[in-house]
C-alpha cells in the first residue's frame, strides 16, 4: 500500500497537537511514512505546522460540513480532537471516509476524541452502593443512548452519532473517551488542558477557590502522555491488521487514577495560596449557575457542561487498553505534582489577560 494519508482536526488544540506529535515521533512503521494533513483555521497554525512536516488546509471551521466531507474522502484515517459537541462535523467526516474507502478500497479508521463527562452522573448519587466504576468492556453504546434518552447532552449526542453514522456507512469507529487530562500538552499550539486551569482561573478571578457544589462527584484523570501512548497503540495495532473493538464496542476510556472534585480545589487552594496568588487557602462552594457565571454567559447548555464536566460522579476503567498493553507511566504523584506546574500556567495567563483587558 502506498503511503497512509492521515487527516487531523484539531491539531491546534491540547490533545490533537499532543497526538500529532506523538505520530509524527513514533517508531510504527506505517505511523512514520504516513503523510499528516491537518484542517485549521488560522494562517500561523497553518505555517508553523507545514514547518514541521504536516500539510495544511485553511478552512472556515466545523461548521462546514461539505468541505470536511470532500476532506475526509481524500484520506484513509482521520482524528478527530477538535471540538467533541459538533455532532455534525464528526458525521460529515466518518461520510468522507466512506466516499474515499468505497473509491480506494482501503479500510478507513475514524479515531474521535470524547470526554466522560458523556457518561457523567449529576447531581452525584447520594448513597455510596449507587456509585459505580464503568468498565470500558461493559456495554457503554447502551449506557450513553440510556442516558441521552433522559437529558441530551451534546457531547453524548455527538459519541451516539458517531457509532450510528459508522456502522451506516460501513466505517471503523474508535472513540476514546478521556476523563480529566492533565500535564503540559506536546504540540505546537495550545498546550494547556481545560478543567484544572478552569478551577484555577475561577479561583484567580475570585480570590478563593471554589467547588461546584459539594465536591463529592469523583473523576478520573490521565497525563496527556500516557493518554497519546494509548492513541499511538490503537492505531499501530489496527495498522497491523488487528482487529480490535470498534463501532458500539470501540469506546475506549483511558483513566489512571482518581480524584473527587473537593480534593482538587483543596489541593488548588493549597498551592495557590502557597506560591502566593491567592490569599486564602479555603474553599467556597458556588452553585451551577455561578460556577458558570465567573467565566463564562450562563445557557442551559454551559450549565449543563458545569455540572458534567465539573461536578459529576463519572468513574472509568480502562480495560480495552490494558488488554491491548496500554501501561499508562504516571501515578498519584505525578496527577497531584502537576497541580504546581499548571497553577503558575494559569496565574501567568490570567496576569497577561487582566493587562490586556486593561
Ligand atoms: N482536555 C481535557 O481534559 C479533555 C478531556 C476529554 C475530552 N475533551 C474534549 O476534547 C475536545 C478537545 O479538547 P482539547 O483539550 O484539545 O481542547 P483545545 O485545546 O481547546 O482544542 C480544541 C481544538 O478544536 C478546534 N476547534 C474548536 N472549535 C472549532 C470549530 N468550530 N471549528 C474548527 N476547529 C475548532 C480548535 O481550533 P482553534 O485552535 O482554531 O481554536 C483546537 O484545535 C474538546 O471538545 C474537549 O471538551 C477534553
Amino acid at each position: 500500500m502506498s503511503s497512509l494519508r492521515i487527516l487531523f482536526v484539531g491539531a491546534s488544540g491540547y490533545i490533537g497537537g499532543s497526538i500529532l506529535d506523538r505520530f509524527l515521533k513514533s517508531t510504527n512503521t506505517a505511523l512514520k511514512s504516513a503523510t499528516y494533513t491537518a484542517l485549521v483555521r488560522r494562517q500561523e497554525h497553518a505555517s508553523e505546522l507545514a514547518e514541521h512536516g504536516v500539510k495544511p488546509i485553511l478552512f472556515t471551521g466545523l461548521e462546514d460540513s461539505d468541505f470536511l466531507r470532500k476532506q475526509a474522502s481524500k484520506h484513509d484515517i482521520v482524528v478527530n480532537s477538535a471540538d467533541a459537541f459538533k455532532a455534525e462535523a464528526a458525521k460529515a467526516l466518518i461520510l468522507g471516509l466512506s466516499d474515499g474507502q468505497r473509491q480506494s478500497g482501503t479500510e478507513a479508521i475514524y479515531l474521535h476524541t470524547s470526554g466522560t463527562s458523556s457518561i457523567g452522573e449529576y447531581p452525584v448519587p447520594a448513597a455510596s452502593a449507587e456509585r459505580w466504576v464503568l468498565s470500558d468492556k461493559d456495554d457503554i453504546y447502551a449506557h450513553l443512548t440510556k442516558l441521552e434518552a433522559q437529558k441530551p447532552y451534546a457531547q453524548r449526542t455527538t459519541d451516539i452519532a458517531v457509532v450510528d453514522t459508522g456502522i451506516s456507512v460501513d466505517v471503523k469507529t474508535y472513540i476514546v473517551m478521556s476523563p480529566t487530562i492533565y500535564g503540559e500538552g506536546s504540540g505546537l499550539f495550545n498546550r494547556q488542558t481545560i478543567q484544572v486551569p478552569g478551577i484555577i482561573k475561577r479561583a484567580l478571578r475570585r480570590g478563593r477557590t471554589p467547588v461546584h457544589g459539594t465536591g463529592a462527584g469523583n473523576w478520573d484523570h490521565v497525563h496527556i502522555d500516557d493518554l497519546s501512548d494509548l492513541y499511538e497503540l490503537i492505531l499501530s495495532r489496527l495498522l497491523r491488521g488487528e482487529a480490535l473493538p470498534s463501532g458500539k464496542k470501540g469506546i475506549y476510556f483511558s483513566e489512571t487514577g482518581y480524584h473527587s472534585w473537593k480534593e482538587l480545589s483543596e489541593k488548588i487552594a493549597a498551592v495557590g495560596h502557597d506560591l502566593g496568588g491567592l490569599k486564602t487557602s479555603e474553599v467556597e462552594e458556588l452553585d451551577s449557575d455561578e460556577w458558570i457565571t465567573t467565566l463564562h454567559a450562563a445557557t442551559p447548555a454551559s450549565v449543563q457542561a458545569g455540572e458534567l464536566g465539573f461536578a459529576s460522579w463519572s468513574r472509568s476503567t480502562a480495560d480495552l487498553g490494558r488488554s491491548l498493553g496500554w501501561a499508562p507511566k504516571h501515578g498519584d504523584a505525578s496527577w497531584e505534582q502537576d497541580v504546581v506546574p499548571t497553577f503558575k500556567a494559569t496565574w501567568a495567563k490570567e496576569t497577561q489577560h487582566r493587562l490586556t483587558i486593561g
